[in-house]
C-alpha cells in the first residue's frame, strides 16, 4: 500500500486546472449502455474507479477505447446481462448498470454492491423503482436478477415516489425509463448536478427527460437512442477540496473550470468561516485566505451541503478559533477520519452523528490511515498545514477519485512525494 509524505506549513500559490467530475463520468459510462451506437465522453478523468467501470462495461460485451480524457463507449454489441461479482464488488456505481441493462435487454444480473467503509448503502430504492417500471425483481444469493415479462421486454413508463433522494436511484431509474413506453414521473428525486448532467447527456442521445436537476423529473420513453459526442461537468468536490487547500494554508489560490453554482453551500460555509471566495469570470474562483472561525454544518442532498466534502471541512475547522458541530446525515459510518485529525493534535469528540470540534493552534504531523476516498483528501489538508512530516497511508483511496492531486498541489508548490509499501 502506497503512502504520501507531506512536509506542512508550505504556501501555496497560482492556479489549479480542475478535472471532470467522478461521479458524473461513473454514471455517464452506464448511461452510455442505453445507446446501440458508440458514443465518446469527453473530459472524463483519468482515476482508478473509471478504469473499474470500464471493466464492468468491458464484461457486459462493450467496446471501449481511451484516448487521453476521451472514452469511446460502443454498447452496439452489449450481449450479456450479467455483471461480473468481482467488478461490482468494487465500486458501488457499477450497479447502476442495471438501469440500462433492463431498458436495453429486458433482462439485467447484477450483484449486489455491498457494504463500505461509509455506511451499509442498500439498494432497496433502485429496486422498488425498478418493480413500479414493470420489471420482476428478486434477490438471490446476492445476486440481483431482474427481467421484464411480455411487451416485448420493455419496461412500462410509471410514477415513481423516493423514499429518500438518493443520487444512484434516480440516475438509475431514469436511466431506465428512457427507453420505457410512455411517461415516467421519478418524484422526491435527488437534484445533484450529476443527475442533471446525465440527463443532459441522455438528451443529447435523444431521450426526452424534463426537470432534471429539481425533485421531480420526468421522462417520455422513446424507441432507441443515438450516438452523441458529451463533456462532462468540473468535478465539484475536488473544487471544494482545492478552496479549502487554499484556506488551511494560508494561501490564495485560482481554480477553474468551475460551475459556481454547483458549490454554493461550500462558498457559503467557507465564507462564513472567514476565507473569501471571489468570482473572477464565468468559470474561474480564486480563494483569499482570512483568519479561520468555527461554524456549524449539516450534511444534506442537493442544495444542501455535501457530504462528499465534510471530511475537509472537518480538517479545517480543527484550526479554526472557537467550537463548531459537524452532523453527518446521509451516510451512517462516515466520521472515521475523526480518530486520524486527532492523531494529528486535533480536539474532536463524536457524539452520534455530531463531531464537536474545537480548534487548536495547531496540527503536528504525524503517520494517519486514509479509510475512505473523502477522509483521505481531509488527512492531506490536515497535512498540509500541519507542522513537520505526516505520512499518509492508504493512498489507494486516494488514487479512486482525485485526478493527479499529488501532482497538482506540487505544481501549487506543496512538499511531498509517493513512498513505496511502508508497513501494513
Ligand atoms: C452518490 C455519490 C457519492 C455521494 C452520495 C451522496 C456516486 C458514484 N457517488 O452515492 O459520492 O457521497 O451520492 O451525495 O455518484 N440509500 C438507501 N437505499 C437506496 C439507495 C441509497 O437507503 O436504495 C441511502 C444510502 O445508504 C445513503 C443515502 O441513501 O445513506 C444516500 O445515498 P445515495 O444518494 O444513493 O448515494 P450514492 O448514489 O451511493
Amino acid at each position: 500500500m502506497e503512502s504520501l509524505r507531506i512536509w506542512g506549513k508550505h504556501p501555496l500559490s497560482g492556479h489549479v486546472t480542475i478535472s471532470g467530475a467522478k461521479n458524473s463520468a461513473l454514471a455517464l459510462m452506464a448511461g452510455a449502455l442505453l445507446c446501440p451506437q458508440q458514443c465518446r465522453l469527453n473530459n472524463v478523468p483519468n482515476l482508478v474507479d473509471i478504469r473499474r467501470m470500464s471493466q464492468v462495461l468491458k464484461a457486459l460485451g462493450v467496446g471501449i477505447s481511451q484516448q487521453g480524457n476521451s472514452i469511446e463507449i460502443d454498447a452496439s454489441n452489449l450481449t450479456t446481462s450479467k455483471a461480473p461479482y468481482e467488478l461490482v464488488s468494487q465500486l458501488r456505481a457499477s450497479f447502476f448498470v442495471i438501469g440500462p441493462l433492463l431498458a436495453r435487454l429486458g433482462v439485467a444480473r447484477v450483484p449486489l454492491p455491498g457494504g463500505c467503509a461509509i455506511g451499509a448503502r442498500p439498494v432497496d430504492l433502485h429496486v422498488r423503482g425498478l418493480q413500479a417500471l414493470g420489471a420482476q425483481v428478486r434477490i438471490e444469493h446476492g445476486i440481483v436478477y431482474a427481467d421484464v415479462q411480455g411487451r416485448g421486454g420493455k419496461l412500462r413508463g410509471a410514477k415513481m415516489y423516493l423514499d429518500y433522494p438518493s443520487v444512484g436511484a434516480t440516475e438509475t431509474l431514469m436511466m431506465a425509463a428512457t427507453l420505457a413506453e410512455g411517461e415516467s414521473v421519478i418524484e422526491n428525486a435527488a437534484q445533484e448536478p450529476e443527475v442533471a448532467d446525465l440527463a443532459n447527456f441522455c438528451r443529447a442521445m435523444g431521450a426526452k427527460i424534463r426537470g432534471a436537476g429539481t425533485n421531480t423529473i420526468t421522462i417520455v420513453g422513446v424507441p432507441s437512442l443515438h450516438t452523441t459526442d458529451y463533456s462532462i461537468i468540473p468535478d465539484r468536490i475536488e473544487v471544494g477540496t482545492f478552496l479549502i487547500a487554499g484556506a488551511i494554508t494560508g494561501s490564495e489560490i485560482s481554480l477553474a473550470p468551475v460551475i459556481p453554482d454547483h458549490i454554493g453551500p461550500v462558498i457559503a460555509k467557507l465564507q462564513e468561516m472567514g476565507p473569501e471566495v471571489i468570482q473572477e469570470d464565468l468559470n474561474r474562483l480564486r480563494v483569499i485566505p482570512k483568519p479561520l472561525r468555527a461554524t456549524d454544518i449539516e450534511t444534506l442532498p442537493y442544495p444542501g451541503f455535501p457530504t462528499d466534502m465534510q471530511a475537509q471541512f472537518m480538517a479545517l475547522m480543527t484550526l479554526s478559533e472557537g467550537n463548531g458541530v459537524i452532523t453527518e446525515t446521509v451516510f451512517e459510518n462516515r466520521m472515521r477520519h475523526v480518530a486520524e485529525l486527532v492523531r494529528m493534535g486535533a480536539d474532536i469528540r463524536i457524539k452520534g452523528q455530531n463531531a464537536i470540534i474545537k480548534g487548536v493552534p495547531m496540527l503536528s504531523g504525524a503517520p494517519v490511515m486514509a479509510t475512505d476516498l473523502r477522509a483521505s483528501a481531509a488527512l492531506v489538508l490536515a497535512g498540509l498545514a500541519a507542522e513537520g512530516e505526516t505520512l499518509v497511508k492508504g493512498l489507494h483511496h486516494l488514487d479512486r477519485g482525485y485526478e493527479k492531486l499529488e501532482q497538482k498541489l506540487l505544481e501549487l508548490g506543496a512538499k511531498m512525494e509517493r513512498v513505496a509499501p511502508v508497513d501494513s
